[in-house]
């Protein structure tokens, strides 16, 4: 359980999420006492959580898992590995996750942390979720690793720049961006499509990549560092999915990818990197819902490996893409789907 400092700062957070560009933020660091304030004149609130009020907690936010102990890579265990060993981690990064509340996100912040990542920043249009997390992530590090969430809706940009402006000035521009934050539809044919929901779906699957690779991006290079942005897409990017009809999220994917590509060729001359994940069916809440487990039978069966990933499948290529072991990589799309497209 949390404490209740843990669930006042939920609610307070959840609160403060509630008007148009207010960017809403909680901070667990090895810092002191809780403080709530007015950082900006963006009205940017900094919630900070200290070391000594946290307690134990086996929760692991969205999904069971016996994966409660986070083990950040010490600056001494980093000096004994060999050189590509160090390639492969993220030494020293500052890393954003959107979509890190639950699910895959979450997994993938825990990866960057295990790599190296100096601080974790969670991005997430869910703020109760948001602050579990972010509390449980930065206890489950042994209080080592600051880790901060910030209520953000990846269709709100203004939201966005504000946040991403609050992180460059407290810890450098970011090195890694991993957009995880996505929704999706299903069994909806496409005669039946709902305007608005096709609408919301693309502003938050297609345009909230943008929007987050855009302010993120721009502060890389007003810094001048080189960055590794990774997009989750999917493999509904690339196939048709089947039995369902999901017209809309495999659009929105497809375009997910191409605009990775696209974005990859242009910031090339940044020294930013652009790359695309394209999981397969992945054992998540997203997939959670009753009226989808006779299909998840067909999915298996079409799978080879004959199961759907797991929430942390995803977490070593994220890492590897984040990291310069993938130097020479960008525009790509990297399919994960237990061999799903094979077939
Ligand atoms: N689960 C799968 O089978 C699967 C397969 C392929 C691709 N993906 C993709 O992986 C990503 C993560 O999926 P997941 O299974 O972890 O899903 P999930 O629903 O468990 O997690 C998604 C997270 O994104 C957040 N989010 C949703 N809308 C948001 C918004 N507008 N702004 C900010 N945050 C928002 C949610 O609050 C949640 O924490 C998604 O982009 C999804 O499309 C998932």
């Amino acid at each position: 359980m949390f404490s209740r400092t843990a669930l006042r700062t939920t609610a307070r957070v959840a609160r403060a999420a509630g008007g148009p560009s207010k960017v809403a933020r909680a901070a667990f660091t090895a810092s002191s006492k809780l403080r709530v304030e007015v950082i900006s004149e963006k009205a940017v609130k900094n919630v900070t959580y200290s070391d000594g009020e946290a307690q134990r907690s086996t929760l692991i936010v969205g999904e069971s898992s016996n994966v409660n102990r986070v083990v950040p890579l010490s600056k001494e265990v980093y000096k004994s590995m060999t050189p590509s060993m160090q390639k492969m981690t993220i030494m020293d990064k500052v890393v954003i996750v959107t979509g890190g509340a639950r699910g895959l996100g979450n997994y993938m912040a825990r990866a960057c942390i295990e790599a190296g990542a100096k601080t974790m920043i969670i991005f997430d249009a869910n703020p109760e979720l948001g602050v579990q997390a972010a509390a449980e992530l930065h206890e489950a590090t042994g209080s080592k690793i600051p880790v901060e969430f910030f209520a953000i809706d990846v269709r709100d940009a203004k939201a966005i720049e504000d946040a991403v402006a609050v992180v460059t000035e407290k810890y450098g521009a970011p090195d890694v961006l991993i957009n995880s934050a996505g929704i999706a539809d299903s069994n909806i044919p496409a005669e039946k499509y709902d305007h608005d929901m096709w609408r919301r779906l693309i502003d938050i699957n297609l345009t909230g990549s943008f929007l987050m690779s855009q302010a993120v991006g721009k502060a890389m290079k007003a810094a001048n560092k080189p960055g590794s942005i990774v997009l989750v897409a999917s493999m509904s990017g690339s196939i048709v999915n089947y039995p369902q009809e999901q017209s809309c999220y495999n659009a929105s994917k497809a375009g997910v990818i191409q605009f990775g590509k696209s974005l990859a060729a242009e910031w090339s001359k940044y020294n930013i990197r652009v790359n695309c994940i394209s999981p397969g069916y992945m054992d998540t809440a997203l997939n959670n819902v009753p009226a989808l487990d006779k299909q998840k039978a067909i999915w298996k069966s079409l799978t080879p490996q004959n199961r759907l990933g797991a929430v942390d499948d995803l977490n070593g290529l994220a890492v590897f893409l984040a990291s310069d072991a993938s130097a020479f990589m960008t525009g790509s799309n990297v399919l994960i789907d237990g061999g799903y497209t094979l077939y």
